[in-house]
């Protein structure tokens, strides 16, 4: 099998990511690109074309999933498919990378393995993963329709004042969302899953090693908080007769913030959303609804700061807790890992095994049992979630070439049915 042949294009490759980051672009080089809003829907009729001129055959499913698919010409197009994929939906004001290089690296790589003639002794996918970033609720939206992991109702759920419930959003596709569960695919159809990345944190660009091999990622927790008071007139309630609950809110922010440090640097907590209702000058606030997102690798320290989160909850009068999704932390498969690394070594590139801390559909796949791999390429300064997010081009080219040449690798290996099982709690 000679991997060598394989060839990915940086030119063409940086035209894709240009011209998918002019989607939802705005005037200080940010997205505003939320799931299956105006943008999103634009960028994926795009994205949709690109997979076509790649030779793909494209679908969508109950849930908006995208999936793209090569079969082999050998007649082996019942055999499991090694996927890949990522997400075109971004965070508010977010930048062009996230989710975006997986998605271009990926179609990359399918394109460079078809040009190298290699004979795919499997079907290959490239998923595109409707909301990711938890737009309408939770997040990691498709990847866990896929696979029966949505909370119940899901889609009927909405993440608080002003926020579109999938229901709508599918509804405005012309879906219906009652099929929703058709989504669901058997862990059968998959012999492995890798996802590109950008790393969203500073490790790789500060040491100059072009690729991370993910070794894990972490658990999260996401809720709602919301906290009553009581409307009134803010010019002639006085301050003792007042139940303001912006100002109980404020309490709760500090309050969680120094429960979630006092539990070490192993834990990070962040309420990062605030609506305030009315939301006026002149009328004390009568409601007001947060999240609250909290992440570790260690499952049990975010368990004890949901415990201690919700004392602090009940001693504050109006308050209440809803959870919208609890995920274990996933371990990536040890053979996907192998088979990255000597990627990396036949090629001569540097990598580093490390930990992911920003979410990502690849966490859907470990639960199912099926062999996960996660690359990283760093983002510059390990910028994220802002406009400022950046990478290098030729990083990107690195990424979509170890990807390629692993999914090669899986293809061929005979022991890639591997190790990982069920994801472990830790
Ligand atoms: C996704 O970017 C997440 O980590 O929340
Ligand atoms: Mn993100
Ligand atoms: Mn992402």
């Amino acid at each position: 099998m000679e991997i060598a042949r394989i060839r990915v294009n940086e030119g063409r490759l940086r035209k894709d990511l240009e011209d998918l980051g002019k989607f939802g672009e705005e005037p200080d080089g940010g997205i505003l690109r939320p799931a299956l809003s105006d943008a999103d829907l634009k960028a994926r009729d795009w994205f949709k074309g690109r997979m076509r001129d790649a030779g793909l055959q494209v679908r969508e499913d109950a849930v908006a999933n995208i999936i793209g698919r090569l079969d082999p010409a050998s007649g082996a197009g019942d055999e499991p498919c090694i996927a890949t994929g990522s997400h075109i939906d971004a965070v508010l004001h977010g930048g062009k990378f996230d989710g975006a290089a997986g998605l271009c690296c990926s179609l990359e790589a399918l394109r460079a393995i078809q040009e190298s003639r290699l004979p795919a002794p499997c079907p290959l996918e490239l998923i595109v993963f409707t909301d990711e970033e938890g737009g309408h609720y939770a997040g990691t939206f498709g990847s866990r329709a896929m696979f029966n992991l949505l909370v119940e109702d899901e889609i009927y759920k909405s993440r608080g004042a002003g926020r579109p419930f999938m229901a709508q959003s599918l509804q405005r596709m012309g879906k219906d969302p009652a099929q929703s569960g058709k989504a669901a695919r058997s862990p059968s159809e998959f012999r492995a899953f890798l996802e590109l990345h950008i790393e969203q944190g500073p490790v790789l660009d500060s040491l100059g090693i072009p690729i991370g091999v993910v070794e894990g990622i972490v658990a999260i927790d996401r809720h709602m908080i919301e906290v009553k008071g009581r409307a009134g007139h803010a010019g002639t309630t006085p301050m003792r007769l007042r139940d303001d609950a912006l100002v109980k809110a404020a309490g709760i922010v500090t309050a969680v913030n120094r429960a979630v440090r006092s539990l070490g640097v192993d834990l990070v907590g962040t309420i990062g959303e605030m609506k305030v209702h009315p939301g006026a000058f002149n009328i004390i606030p009568g409601k007001v609804e947060m999240t609250l997102d909290l992440r570790s690798m260690k499952k049990s320290l975010v368990k004890t700061a949901r415990g201690k989160i919700r004392e602090i909850l009940r001693s504050t009068r109006g308050a209440r807790l809803e959870t919208a999704l609890s995920k274990a932390g996933s371990r990536m498969d040890r053979k996907v890992m192998e088979l990255i690394e000597e990627s990396c070594r036949q090629r001569g590139v540097r990598w580093k095994r490390m930990g992911s801390g920003a979410g990502h559909d690849a966490m859907s796949f470990p639960t199912q049992g099926i062999p996960t791999g996660m690359i990283f390429i760093p983002c510059k300064e390990g910028k994220s979630h802002c406009p400022e997010e950046a990478i290098r081009w030729e990083d990107a080219a690195v990424g979509a070439q170890i990807l390629a040449d692993t999914i090669v690798r899986i293809a061929f290996s005979t022991g890639a049915e591997s190790a990982s099982g069920k994801a472990r709690a830790n």
